[in-house]
């Protein structure tokens, strides 16, 4: 393992903001999107960083309707995927609400992304139909 995972500075935001929009499309986040990640304490936000370069990005916020903390964003550089790097950013997440339930969304036919999350311990809960500005459904997982 050769990458460190560190709470996300500003100076973070346009790599995230760009990988956000190579990895998510017409659901990318827009630049406002990210002033409020980055802006909003109870967000807590982290990147990957390798040798250097920044690698990935993930957030996670308390929703204090649903009692759980929400998964908002998790992505990874395509050429530092499968390194353990996506479950290491989840970890961080999971570890700044520690003892608390979690959930996400993620795309139905996201099946790299769903892999790891069942890896994880989540498991589907339900189902948000057209969701996804692509047209697809979103899954519902909790942990
Ligand atoms: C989903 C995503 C975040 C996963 O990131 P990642 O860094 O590749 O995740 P990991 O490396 O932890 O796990 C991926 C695979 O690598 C494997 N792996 C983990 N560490 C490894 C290592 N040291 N050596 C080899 N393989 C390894 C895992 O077993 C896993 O394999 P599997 O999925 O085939 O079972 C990444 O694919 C991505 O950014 N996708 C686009 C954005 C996205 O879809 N985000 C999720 C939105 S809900």
């Amino acid at each position: 393992m050769s990458y460190v995972i560190r709470k996300a500075a500003l100076s973070d935001l346009n790599a995230a903001l760009q990988l956000d929009r190579e990895a998510f499309g017409v659901d990318a986040w827009t630049f406002l999107d990210y002033m409020g990640v980055f802006s909003i304490r109870s967000v807590k936000k982290f990147s990957a960083e390798d040798d250097g370069q920044f690698a990935g990005f993930a957030a996670m916020e308390f929703d204090h309707r649903k009692r759980a903390a929400c998964l908002m964003t998790l992505a990874v550089r395509p050429e530092f995927r499968n390194r353990g790097i996506g479950a290491g950013l989840l970890h961080t997440c999971e570890a700044a609400f520690p003892g608390k339930n979690y959930y996400l969304n993620v795309d139905e036919a996201n099946k790299a992304a769903i892999r790891l999350y069942e890896r994880e311990g989540y498991r589907q809960t339900g189902t948000e139909p057209g969701y996804y500005l692509n047209g697809h459904n979103a899954i519902i997982m909790e942990k």
